[in-house]
């Protein structure tokens, strides 16, 4: 009689031809709350970005050598708990830098240029004949494109900035080779802050990032700045933004994360009309979505086969 495939768990959100790969070599079971008494066989965890990875979710996986997150970002899983067990970690990056990237240029170009109340007017009845000072909002040309956390995704951003005639900072807690390329200037945080026309948000959710851009570094930006999000929606203190949006701090707003996610469709950013928000689709592309997919189940089988992560964290 053969061996029995290892046992694993994976997010059932996850449409099952997307992991194909693991058909062969694993014996596939849904990752849900309730547990089963076959828990105590599953030697690897795939889950998505809304799954908590805590303690006593691996206590229920007690044999489970690998996470491997269908994520870049891990702040969904907590790392000292995988360490603590001996359990390796796995993420997605590369294969989403490019799609994020479009997202938050997509999220600069719509804020800074007014596309969303623009669009609503002009559907709603509000278009008059072309008036010289209809919709008027901020060119890119020549401004100051300021990047928190100069990382792949960041630095993508920055290169599409770049194309659009954007001069380019950063701040993170070290110089980062991209930089020459792009001839990004390295700032203390604080300096680009009050520099930046735009600052785009690009840094992990750690405990160090929560609330990095909180009500003292709204006040600093420029009026005529504008924020953009497409990391963690904790990275950025809401209330804080929704007061400088209020208040004039800053011009504008553009997210693709929030806290919570979803975010209810009555909380009053949605109804701020200089802020636009969108429902964590930086990485939705086709090609991306499934290349995280294929990439969380190498992983996945990596770990599973003792073998090294093609991308552990
Ligand atoms: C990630 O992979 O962390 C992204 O937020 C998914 O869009």
């Amino acid at each position: 009689m053969s061996e029995p495939l290892p046992l694993v768990v994976v997010s059932p959100e996850i449409p099952r031809p997307w992991c194909e790969a693991l058909d062969e070599r694993v014996e596939v079971r849904p990752l849900t709350d309730q547990p089963h008494d076959w828990d105590t066989r599953v030697v690897g965890i795939l889950p998505i970005l809304t799954t908590r990875v805590d303690g006593a979710l691996l206590d229920r996986f007690p044999r489970a050598r690998v996470v491997s997150n269908m994520a870049v970002g891990v702040d969904n899983i907590d790392l000292e708990a995988c360490r603590a067990r001996g359990v390796v970690v796995g993420n997605t990056p590369g294969v989403l830098t490019d799609a994020t990237a479009e997202v938050a240029m997509m999220l600069t170009l719509a804020v800074a240029r007014n596309l969303a109340v623009a669009t609503l007017d002009a559907r709603e009845g509000r278009w008059g004949p072309w008036h010289p000072t209809g919709w008027i909002g901020e060119g890119l040309t020549g401004r100051r494109f300021g990047v928190i956390g100069l990382g792949a995704i960041g630095a993508a951003t920055a290169a599409r900035a770049r194309a659009f005639g954007c001069h380019i900072d950063y701040a993170g807690p070290r110089p980062r080779p991209a930089a020459a390329e792009l001839q990004a200037r390295h700032l203390p945080l604080d300096a680009l802050l009050e520099e930046a026309d735009i600052v785009s948000v690009h840094c992990p959710l750690t405990l160090e990032t929560r609330h990095l851009v909180d009500s003292v570094a709204l006040r600093r930006m420029k009026p005529d700045a504008i924020l953009i999000n497409t990391a963690r929606g904790d990275v950025v203190d809401q209330a804080a933004l929704l007061r400088a949006l209020d208040e004039g701090w800053i011009s504008g707003a553009g997210l693709d994360v929030t806290s919570p996610e979803p975010l209810p469709p009555t909380h009053p950013l949605f109804a701020h009309p200089r802020c636009l928000i969108a429902p964590h689709i930086g990485s939705a592309t086709r090609q991306t979505r499934r290349a995280m997919a294929a990439l969380a189940c190498q992983n996945l089988l990596a770990g599973v086969e003792g073998a090294p992560l093609p991308h552990q964290v």
